[in-house]
């Protein structure tokens, strides 16, 4: 009903509209007063994560995403290495497994078949598996060893929005905490990230105010095609995830690649007039990759690219090459996916319904799915 929607068109628009929200009560909590992590919750003794010498993370659809991104998160500040792995591939691999690696298994359900029978064949291998869920109680958190659940609220429409992005904030504390407790050479940018952290609430509050014109630019594409996303680092996922929602919300061809991949085959897509959703990490200084996907940008236009650039304020350099230019706030280069994706989905939500499509029932889908 239109109460339950609570004013709003859809549950996914309100779903979006609740992500500053979501994003907060992730935190809640979370942090002490001296701006340490405080995850108690997590009921795998400290000694046993101080000893763990790999992560491997577990999960599917936007979910995965979200681990993708922990990857990079994981890697940085704690020197763990770790690898994502689609739950649905994870188990048929035999994958090298004992008790000193860690498991993460991402789920906003917590009754995805795939990510369950993944934790399964982890535990049995003598695997520890810590759960990133939405759903208190349910199947996954049951049969892992920790949880650390995400408080996003229910999430009613198929198309995952703000469970995604406190799946990332969850990713971004376990790799923090992880970090504190091993105490590596990161430890002053753990803190200052902790805090940055606990302020990243309102720049995606921010982001929700600006989205006009990605609404109108949504409306103005809905007779393509094709819309093909661009990133690098952590922005890949976010452009898999941009991909990902256009594909089950507006039944578009819809792809995302790494930027850097472009010379070694999709460039040979780029034709006139078609629509490229550019992710541009932090400018020079802060990301060495800035320089490099601006002349992807170059390239791609010079080949009739219509370009949809999504870039920090005050990143002057990508002005010259965007057909469309979208704003997103300053974050460390880690963090940014919390704001980049943002855009993404209201643009995947607008094109959609300028589509006619039913954006919280998109056909063929299921919210959760119970089977392998
Ligand atoms: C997201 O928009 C999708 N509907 C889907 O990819 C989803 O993220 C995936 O099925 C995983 O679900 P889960 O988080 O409940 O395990």
């Amino acid at each position: 009903s239109a109460a339950e929607k609570g004013g709003h068109a859809s549950f996914m628009l309100k779903e979006i509209a609740e992500q500053p929200r979501a994003v907060a009560d992730t935190l809640l909590g979370r942090i002490d007063a001296e701006g340490s992590l405080r995850l108690d919750e997590v009921r795998i003794p400290p000694h046993e994560l101080r000893e763990v010498d790999k992560v491997v993370i577990v999960a599917c659809g936007t979910a995965f995403h979200s681990g993708m991104i922990a990857k990079y998160a994981i890697e940085h500040w704690t020197r763990i290495p770790c690898e994502t792995e689609l739950a649905s591939e994870f188990r048929y691999r035999d994958p090298i497994l004992d008790h000193r690696t860690l498991v993460i298994a991402i789920s906003q359900s917590g009754e995805t078949m795939d990510t369950l029978m993944a934790l399964r064949h982890a535990r049995e291998q003598g695997a520890k598996v810590l759960a990133i869920c939405n759903t208190n109680g349910s199947t996954i958190p049951r049969e892992s060893d920790a949880v650390l659940y995400t408080h996003a609220g229910p999430e009613v429409a198929v198309a995952s929005t703000k469970a995604f992005l406190t799946q990332l904030v969850a990713c971004y504390l376990v790799a923090l905490y992880l970090g504190q407790l091993r105490g590596t050479k990161w430890g002053d940018e753990i803190r200052t990230v902790i805090r940055q952290l606990s302020e990243i609430s309102g720049a995606v509050g921010r982001v929700l105010e600006t989205m006009e014109p990605v609404r109108a630019l949504a409306r103005s594409l809905a007779g393509h095609g094709t819309v093909l996303f661009l990133g690098r680092h952590v922005g890949y996922p976010v452009a898999l995830e941009g991909a990902l929602k256009l594909k089950e919300l507006a039944y578009m061809h819809a792809e995302g690649f790494a930027a850097g991949e472009l010379k070694h085959g999709p460039i040979a897509l780029i034709e006139e007039g078609l629509p490229v959703v550019v992710v541009v990490p932090p400018p020079r200084g802060r990301s060495v990759l800035h320089d490099k996907i601006v002349s992807n940008i170059q390239e791609i236009r010079a080949r009739g690219a219509r370009t949809v650039v999504i870039a920090e304020e005050g990143d002057e350099a990508v002005v010259p090459y965007a057909d469309h230019l979208i704003r997103i706030p300053i974050t460390p280069t880690l963090l940014q996916p919390l704001v980049s994706t943002v855009p993404l989905q209201v643009f995947a939500c607008e094109l959609a319904t300028a589509r006619g499509n039913d954006v919280d029932q998109p056909r063929n889908l299921a919210k959760s799915v119970t089977v392998e």
